[in-house]
């Protein structure tokens, strides 16, 4: 199955055996039990749908995938099971709800936690360091920033001097543009309620270790945290993703490249000042030459855009991240994320542009 494209492969995986008449679509197993002396005895421990959707998600990334009840379920089973004094690096502006949780650790102190700019040269992080690291997390593209961190040479500079397991969380890039345990991960997350289900009716989180015998003390880790924790994703939600991951593929192609349509267009805007794009992905952040309630004008103007948080589903999302008191104060407060859905893009920009007139009068 390995040798089919990753295109071919989310279709074709997590499907029932090929046997005569078998279901072409798997079945979902609502049960919290199982008779006694099988594979798996109490649904917390597993179940054959979230079982279905991890062996899809496990082999796009080229891993074995265990997923939770939400993204930061999955970042809690690292976070809450990390060792008194761990030094976390990570970046200045990460995920709010990770951001938060290091925070809580942090105050706590459970953890110590050094934010730099992981986007600089990795000699500079290096020079930055105030002390060993024991786990580097990074958001690549980061949530809501946009910026794009090298894993593999932060990785190599890096790890001659400490002996640090690697966190990426990859929601942002997804499966089809980049596998971060290639780049020396340990551990890869995946907010799966975002791209991966793709529509915007689903809570789940990933987390993917590596195949091989370097894999399975993490995987032992994270495993019982789930168990322990209650972090098991329903049935029913495990369904809706695999259900939604069929168009990966088409959805991730699709909303890049009216992403990157509305780049160019924004950026040849006199009313938007800054436009942040790595080049690839469904997600852009602006910054129109308004303030905080400018932008909110801008946001309440739309007619097909959702004023919503959230992102990576078919339809067009926007936001003005600083509405919400604790998001860190390096995002600009009349930043704007767009999450660009499978509209048509005329009709985005042209819903953009209307709006973009009522906030920035010409
Ligand atoms: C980059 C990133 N990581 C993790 C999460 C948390 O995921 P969830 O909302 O599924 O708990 C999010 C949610 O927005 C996110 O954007």
């Amino acid at each position: 199955m390995n040798l089919w494209h990753p295109d071919t492969r989310v279709v074709a995986g997590g499907r029932p055996p090929r046997v005569p008449g078998s279901p072409v679509s798997p079945p979902i197993v609502p049960t919290s039990t199982y008779q006694a002396d099988g594979p798996v005895g109490y649904a917390r421990h597993g179940n054959p749908s979230v079982a279905d959707v991890e062996a899809v998600i496990g082999d796009l990334e080229g891993g074995r995938a265990l997923t939770f009840s939400s993204g930061m379920a999955a970042a809690a089973a690292i976070l809450d099971d990390l060792p008194l004094g761990t030094r976390v690096l990570t970046g200045e502006v990460t995920y709010n709800g990770v951001y938060q949780r290091m925070g809580e650790l942090a105050q706590r102190g459970i953890i110590t936690v050094q934010r730099t700019d992981l986007t600089a040269d990795p000699s500079d992080v290096l020079a930055s360091l105030t002390g060993p690291v024991d786990l580097l997390w990074c958001e690549t593209p980061s949530n809501p920033l946009v910026e794009v961190i090298d894993v593999p040479a932060l990785v190599a500079a890096l790890r001659p001097v400490s002996a640090l397991r690697v966190v990426v969380d990859s929601t942002l890039g997804g499966p089809l543009r980049q596998q971060p345990l290639t780049w020396g991960a340990d551990v890869v997350l995946h907010s799966a309620t975002k791209a991966l289900a793709g529509h915007s009716d689903v809570l789940l989180g990933a987390l993917i270790v590596p195949a091989g015998e370097s894999g399975d003390a993490t995987w032992a880790a994270i495993s019982r945290r789930r168990v322990l924790s209650g972090g098991m994703p329903s049935p029913f939600d495990a369904w809706l993703t695999l259900r939604g991951m069929r168009t990966l593929a088409l959805r991730t192609d699709r909303m890049e490249q009216t992403a990157q349509i509305l780049t160019a267009r924004l950026r040849a805007d006199p009313r938007v000042m800054r436009v942040r794009y790595p080049g690839f992905g469904s997600v852009l952040a602006i910054e129109p030459r308004t303030d905080g309630a400018g932008a909110d004008a801008l946001v309440n103007a739309l007619r097909l855009w959702w004023n919503a948080t959230s992102l990576g589903g078919v339809e067009s999302l926007a936001e003005r991240r600083r509405r919400w008191p604790d998001e860190p104060a390096a995002v600009p407060e009349a930043l704007i994320r767009l999450s660009v859905g499978i509209e048509h893009p005329a009709d985005l920009w042209s819903d953009l542009d209307q709006a973009l007139t009522v906030a920035v009068p010409r």
